[in-house]
C-alpha cells in the first residue's frame, strides 16, 4: 500500500480518505469498543488523519470513544464532529441551530472528546426554523474563540450553502454520495466547486450494500437503521442486488473487491473529494484504504456508470421522515 495522499477541504489538509466512526456507536448494531479503538489506531498508523463523528452517534458515546482512542495522539488527527440533532436515535427528529444551542453543543463535544479544539465542525442538518446566518454566525464565533478551526455543513441545499459561505468560509460539505446516490452531482457539487468547498461523501459504500456483503436484512440486528431504509426493503433489495452483481464482475476483472471499486469510483470524482467509509474492523479498513491505489480509466468509469444507473436503484435512500431534513 502506498502512502495516503493529502487532499484539501477548503484550507484544511486531510488524508484522501477518512474514517467514518458512526457505526462504532450507532446505527449498525452492537459494537465492541476495544475493537473500534484498535481500528482507529490502525487507521492513524496507516496515515488516515480524518476521523468523522457526531454528538448524535450513540448520544455522545462515539465522541467519548474517539476521545479515548486519540488520547496521546491528538496531533495526528483531523477531528471532525457535528451538532444539530437534539433528539436521540429512534425519537422524532428535532434539529436545533440556534446560537445558544450551537455554543452549548460545541462545549459538550469538546468535553466528550477531551480536546481543546475541533478541526472541522459541521452542522449535521439545517434547522428549518433558524436562519442559517444565525447558525453559521455562532459557528464563526467558535472559530474566533479558538474552539473550532474550520466549518462544515451536512445535507445542506444550494441556497443555504451560498448564504452560509457568505457569513464564514465553509470548508466542507458532507453529504451522501456513492454509486447509488448521485443527486448532489446536479447542483450541489458544482456549487461547492465554484465556492472552493470540499466534498466529503458519507456512506460511500452505500451503507455496506455496495460491497456485496448484504444479500438480505436477516442477519441485521433489530435496531439496525438499514431495516428502516427503503433500499433494503423486501423487493427493492433484490432489485438492487442486480447492481452489486454487475459491480462484482467488473471488480473481479480488475482484481479488486466490489467495495474497492465503489470507493475508487467516489475517489475519482475529483481532488476535492474525501470519502469517509465507515468500518469497525481493521480488515475492512485496510481493504478500503487500498482502494486509494485503484486507478480507473475513462472506460472503467463508463462501465461502472453503466452497471449502476440511477434509474435502476430501487427505493429512496432514507424513509420519508428523514428525507424531510436533507438538501435543506
Ligand atoms: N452526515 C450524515 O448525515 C451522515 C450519515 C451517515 C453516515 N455519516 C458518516 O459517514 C460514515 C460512513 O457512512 P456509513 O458508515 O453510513 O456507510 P458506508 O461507509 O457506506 O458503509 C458502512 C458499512 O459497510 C461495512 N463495510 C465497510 N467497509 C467494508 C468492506 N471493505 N467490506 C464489507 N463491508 C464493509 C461496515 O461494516 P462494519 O461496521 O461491520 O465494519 C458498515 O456496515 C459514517 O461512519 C459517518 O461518520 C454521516
Amino acid at each position: 500500500m502506498t502512502e495516503i495522499p493529502t487532499r484539501r477541504l477548503g484550507e484544511l489538509a486531510v488524508s484522501a480518505q477518512g474514517l467514518g466512526c458512526m457505526g462504532m456507536s450507532h446505527g449498525y448494531g452492537a459494537s465492541d469498543d476495544e475493537q473500534s479503538i484498535a481500528t482507529i489506531h490502525r487507521a492513524l498508523d496507516l496515515g488516515v488523519t480524518l476521523l468523522d463523528t457526531s454528538d448524535f452517534y450513540g448520544a455522545g458515546h462515539n465522541e467519548e470513544l474517539i476521545g479515548r482512542a486519540i488520547a496521546g495522539r491528538r496531533d495526528e488527527v483531523v477531528l471532525a464532529t457535528k451538532f444539530g440533532f437534539a433528539n436521540r436515535l429512534g425519537e422524532p427528529t428535532k434539529i436545533r441551530g440556534d446560537a445558544a444551542y450551537v455554543r452549548q453543543a460545541c462545549d459538550a463535544s469538546l468535553r466528550r472528546l477531551g480536546v481543546d479544539h475541533i478541526d472541522l465542525y459541521y452542522q449535521h442538518r439545517v434547522d428549518p426554523d433558524v436562519p442559517i446566518e444565525e447558525t453559521v454566525g455562532a459557528m464563526a464565533e467558535l472559530v474566533a474563540a479558538g474552539k473550532v478551526r474550520h466549518l462544515g455543513l451536512s445535507e445542506a441545499g444550494a441556497e443555504t450553502i451560498r448564504r452560509a459561505h457568505a457569513v464564514h468560509p465553509i470548508a466542507a460539505l458532507q453529504s451522501e454520495w456513492s454509486l447509488w446516490t448521485r443527486e448532489l452531482e446536479q447542483e450541489i457539487a458544482p456549487l461547492c466547486r465554484e465556492l472552493g468547498i470540499g466534498l466529503v461523501p458519507f456512506s460511500p459504500l452505500g451503507r455496506g450494500f455496495l460491497t456485496g456483503r448484504y444479500t438480505s436484512t436477516e442477519g441485521l440486528s433489530e435496531t439496525d437503521v438499514r431495516r428502516t431504509q427503503p433500499r433494503f426493503a423486501d423487493g427493492n433489495l433484490e432489485q438492487n442486488l442486480a447492481i452489486v452483481e454487475k459491480l462484482d464482475e467488473l471488480a473481479a476483472e480488475k482484481g479488486v473487491t466490489a467495495g474497492q471499486l465503489a470507493l475508487a469510483w467516489v475517489q475519482h470524482r475529483g481532488d476535492d473529494v474525501v470519502p469517509i467509509p465507515g468500518t469497525r474492523r481493521q480488515k475492512y479498513l485496510e481493504e478500503n484504504i487500498a482502494a486509494l491505489d485503484v486507478v480507473l480509466s475513462a472506460a472503467d468509469l463508463a462501465a461502472i456508470d453503466a452497471a449502476a444507473p440511477s434509474d435502476k436503484v430501487a427505493g429512496t435512500r432514507y424513509d420519508a421522515a428523514s428525507l424531510a431534513f436533507v438538501n435543506k
